[in-house]
């Protein structure tokens, strides 16, 4: 997903009028980011979370969320705000609080996201307990400016009346501790119904006062799917930490829409149904605690299965453990992570190390907070499943980036998420797409599942036994998705019987037997062709001779949309959609691009007036689109000489969306025609005109880190090639990193020789070296300086060396080999 066109226009007024406000987070969080690098210069043990600023991407819809978590932990304690903040907190500091609370995705676009529900915030009532206003505008309040904090594993927020909230996590589990000031009776509302979205669908709450617990479940409405679909979350608050504090006041309240707010105090029940007039009934439990203490700890369990197993899962996870422990805990599980990929902090000035760390390493961090592990709480289809289960999957035509960059250093949990994959197609007939809230969303791609899983097989067949993974049934899942065909498209699977009967997905084409909206077809035949490639890779790592032509063949369809009669600025030549008879359903290259003249009101993604025939793209950013064979994309737009210019041409008219999936692999177009210093200089562009590391430091929303990963493999001068064990080589914006794998216990070095920091920069200046002049691997100079193997590097341990001149010309030729291409010859055998 992107942002919308509608999200565009209001970023555009933002920026214009300057609404957002610079205030949040505090200035803290980046001085003691630059203390602890410079710290680090010298440290034997580094400390990678402090190098973290977590507030990146939380401006400018980057939809991010900063909130506590473990990596890929369920819970991601943050604050929930009024305005478009589809991951709850956002930094402007304009919008108001309205409590604080566990669950949350991060990085979803196009819509008002999801989760936010069991929000609890604090309130200060001199009057007592029937003056609290509990209700959403009732309690909403700014924050403090300059105040607001995270790292990973913990989040603070202030409000303007001195209220501190912290919160700190685990998988499934949470402490929030809450700072008033001195001389109050601490109050709290715990909100039954709210979520971002107002979903409501019906749920209730009691309350335990013996035992001091507040247990919630309800059934809330799925975020990118269809409105009938419902998921059910629990929770569970102890507010006695262990003793330790006394509840003086209890009670239920629900409020109108007219204001009209109704306490119970004593009661300890509500059940509310989904309101059939007027939307949701905001209600919730009311209390406050004894003895006017300045301090509040409370323990949160969530859970998707019960209550019971929202509380186990905090007595598990938790128990009596302080807030420091649980941070302690979570600080070490991202230092794990964080540390597979190691950049050379002492040989590395201080001012760069900040800049690198400051994005790369943040991104990194990125990744695990994307996709929530949710093993042992899959409800719906997947309860009780005994396979490994990742929800908030989302769209996954990151696809692109997110999983081969997994692959260099974490096959173990690779290897989970595809189990996860495979059991989709176990539990529903085919893997996942759009996967939330644990309900199927709509399709996007339609099976960038089948590229997901082939990319695990084709890299890691050796280990996929011992990883728990029967690659013949990978491949039946794979089989499943291209030629079963789904009763409806929209939201799994593909419209396989209608692309397998045309080679391509007609515009206006009768279909008898399934059901899904007829957008997108110009995309989804591209997007199929490459999955079909991908699954083309698994037969032929399995030996099925004649299926690995059959998907071979398939994977060319991307040529069926191609109309060679179509002329846009002079270039000749654009994948376009078709009707069933064959002629083409001809429309303007420049349609849904960055320069559509109609961008405001184009339908461009899944709305039913979307007849460009391409998914929040265009005609001239999808033309580019075929992973597997840019030789004969090269073919095709007239030779080597014209696809330059036209690759020029379509950067400098800017037909380039930087923060959309599809644009992802242009820049590295120009390898294929043997010119790599172009997109060496093409990178550095699309790195410094649309990242940088303040919140607002991300192009698009940050679609489940495949804008944080893109962004890394541009950092780490690679570029993958999904569903083979191609890499491209580009330069390195870091002068040496180390990539850890611990499964296959090795590590591979990458040293930049004639690294120059001045080539760090939007334009490589001449004179400074950045172009890559040759590649040694064991001090083996390579024959191609275009691209290696991962069998050859990540796989096996390797020493890299990447030599950078600043003679582009000399440097500007692949020498021995561009990139492979399936219609030359290339992935030809598998390695
Ligand atoms: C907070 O900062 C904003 C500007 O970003 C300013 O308008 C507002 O007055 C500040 N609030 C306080 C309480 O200082
Ligand atoms: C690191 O060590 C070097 C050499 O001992 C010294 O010059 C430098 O000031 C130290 N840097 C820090 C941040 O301590
Ligand atoms: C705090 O924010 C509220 C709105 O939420 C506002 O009414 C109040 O004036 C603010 N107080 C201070 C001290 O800024
Ligand atoms: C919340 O309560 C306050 C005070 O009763 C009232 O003014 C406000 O309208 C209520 N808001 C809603 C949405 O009910
Ligand atoms: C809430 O009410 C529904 C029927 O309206 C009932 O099925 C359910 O058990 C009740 N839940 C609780 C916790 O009382
Ligand atoms: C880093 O600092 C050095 C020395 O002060 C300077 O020459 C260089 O330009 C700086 N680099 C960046 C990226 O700021
Ligand atoms: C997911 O959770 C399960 C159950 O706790 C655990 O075994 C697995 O290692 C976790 N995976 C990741 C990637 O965190
Ligand atoms: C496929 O054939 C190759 C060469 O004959 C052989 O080495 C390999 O083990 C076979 N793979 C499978 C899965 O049968
Ligand atoms: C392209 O135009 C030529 C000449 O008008 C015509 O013969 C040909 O059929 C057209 N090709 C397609 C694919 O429409
Ligand atoms: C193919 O179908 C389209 C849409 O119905 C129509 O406009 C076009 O004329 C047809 N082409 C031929 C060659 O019949
Ligand atoms: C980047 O290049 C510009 C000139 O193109 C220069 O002004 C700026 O200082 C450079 N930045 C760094 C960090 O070197
Ligand atoms: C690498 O090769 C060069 C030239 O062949 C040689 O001089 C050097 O000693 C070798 N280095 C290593 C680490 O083997």
């Amino acid at each position: 997903m992107a942002f919308s066109s509608l999200v565009k226009a209001l970023a555009i007024f933002i920026a214009i009028n300057g609404v957002c406000g610079g205030a949040q987070p505090s200035p803290d969080v980046q001085r003691r980011i630059s203390a602890a690098i410079e710290a680090a210069a010298n440290a034997t043990a580094i400390d990678y979370t402090a190098f973290v600023n977590p507030f990146i991407g939380t401006d400018n819809f980057g939809d991010v969320c900063p909130g506590a978590s473990v990596p890929f932990g369920m819970v991601k304690f943050t604050t929930d705000m009024t305005g478009y903040a589809p991951a709850g907190y956002v930094a402007d500091n304009t919008q108001f609080v309205r409590g604080l609370s566990p669950l949350h995705d991060s990085g979803t676009g196009s819509s008002l996201g999801t989760y936010g529900n069991f929000e609890i915030m604090p309130l200060i009532c001199p009057g007592g307990f029937d003056t609290c206003l509990p209700n959403l505008s009732g309690r909403e309040r700014l924050r403090k400016n300059n105040t607001d904090d995270a790292s990973p594993g913990y989040f603070s927020l202030t409000l303007n009346n001195s209220i501190q909230m912290e919160a700190t996590s685990t998988r499934r589990a949470g402490l929030e501790r809450f700072t008033f000031p001195k001389g109050n009776t601490p109050f709290f509302t715990l909100d039954l119904a709210n979520d971002l979205p107002a979903s409501f669908k019906g749920g209730s709450l009691v309350i335990d006062p013996d035992a001091g617990r507040i247990t919630i479940g309800g059934f809330w409405g799925s975020s990118f799917g269809p409105g009938l679909f419902k998921y059910q979350a629990f929770a569970c608050y102890d507010l006695l930490n262990y003793g330790a504090q006394s509840l003086n006041q209890f009670g239920v309240w629900t409020s109108d829409p007219n204001g009209v707010v109704a306490r119970g105090l004593g009661e300890t029940r509500l059940n509310l149904s989904v309101s059939l007039i007027g939307g949701v009934i905001e209600s919730g439990a009311l209390f406050s605690f004894a003895g006017r203490p300045t301090q509040v700890t409370i323990r949160v369990g969530v859970s998707f299965i019960s209550e019971e197993q929202a509380c186990a899962n905090a007595e598990y996870e938790i128990g009596a453990a302080t807030f420091k422990e649980i941070l302690t805990r979570s600080k070490a599980l991202w230092n794990e992570r964080l540390s597979r990929i190691e950049i050379d902090v002492p040989h590395t000035p201080p001012n760069v190390t900040e800049l690198l760390y400051s994005s790369y390493i943040l991104l990194i961090f990125r990744i695990y907070i994307h996709q929530n592990n949710a093993t042992g709480e899959a409800q719906g289809d997947f309860a009780g499943t005994t396979s490994f289960y990742f929800d908030s999957l989302y769209c996954r035509w990151a696809f692109r980036t997110f999983y081969p960059l997994m692959a260099l250093h974490s096959p173990e949990v690779f290897a989970q998420i595809v189990d996860s994959y495979i059991d989709g197609y176990r539990k529903r007939g085919w893997m996942p797409e759009c996967r939330a809230n644990n309900l199927p969303g709509w399709t996007q791609g339609d099976s960038s599942g089948d590229v997901i899983v082939g990319h695990f097989a084709v890299n890691y067949h050796n280990e996929a036994e011992a990883l728990g993974i029967d690659l013949e049934e990978l491949y039946a899942a794979q089989v499943a998705d291209a030629e079963i065909n789904p009763p409806e498209w929209n939201i799994q699977g593909r419209q396989s019987n209608v692309y397998n009967h045309y080679g391509y997905i007609p515009y206006d084409a009768l279909d008898t037997s399934s059901t899904g909206r007829t957008t997108r077809e110009g995309s989804r035949t591209l997007e199929y062709a490459f999955e079909d490639f991908a699954i083309r890779q698994v037969a032929l790592l399995l030996n099925k001779t004649e299926d690995e032509a059959k998907y071979a063949n398939r994977s060319l369809n991307y040529r069926n949309v191609w109309d060679p009669n179509v002329t846009s600025d002079g270039f000749h030549g654009f994948m376009q959609k078709r009707f069933p008879n064959g002629t083409f359903a001809v429309v303007d290259p420049i349609d849904c691009s960055p320069k559509d003249p109609h961008g405001d009101t184009r339908q461009c993604s899944l709305q039913s007036g979307n007849t460009v025939g391409f998914y929040e793209s265009s005609s001239w950013e999808y033309s580019w689109f075929a992973p597997h064979d840019t030789a004969y994309l090269v073919t095709l737009m007239g030779g080597s000489t014209t696809f330059i210019k036209r690759l020029n041409h379509f950067f400098d008219a800017g037909y380039y969306l930087a923060g959309n999936e599809p644009s992802f692999q242009t820049p590295m177009g120009y390898h294929y025609a043997n010119v790599p210093s172009s997109s060496v200089d093409a990178v550095r562009k699309v790195v410094f005109t649309n990242f940088d590391i303040t919140p607002a430091g991300l192009p698009g929303n940050d679609d489940q880190a495949a804008m944080a990963t893109l962004l890394s493999w541009h950092l780490l001068g690679l570029y993958p090639v999904p569903g083979t064990s191609e890499l491209l080589v580009l330069s390195p914006m870091v002068p040496k990193y180390i990539v850890h794998n611990p499964y296959l216990n090795v590590s591979t070095t990458v040293t930049v020789e004639g690294f120059d920091m001045r080539s760090v920069n939007v334009t490589i200046p001449r004179g400074v070296a950045a172009y890559v002049q040759s590649v040694r691997i064991d001090n083996i100079t390579q024959a191609s300086r275009c691209h290696f193997d991962f069998y050859d590097t990540f796989h096996v341990g390797a020493e890299i060396v990447i030599t950078v001149t600043s003679d582009r010309k000399a440097a500007n030729d692949c020498s021995a080999s561009v990139p492979q291409s399936i219609s030359t010859g290339g992935f030809a055998t598998l390695r």
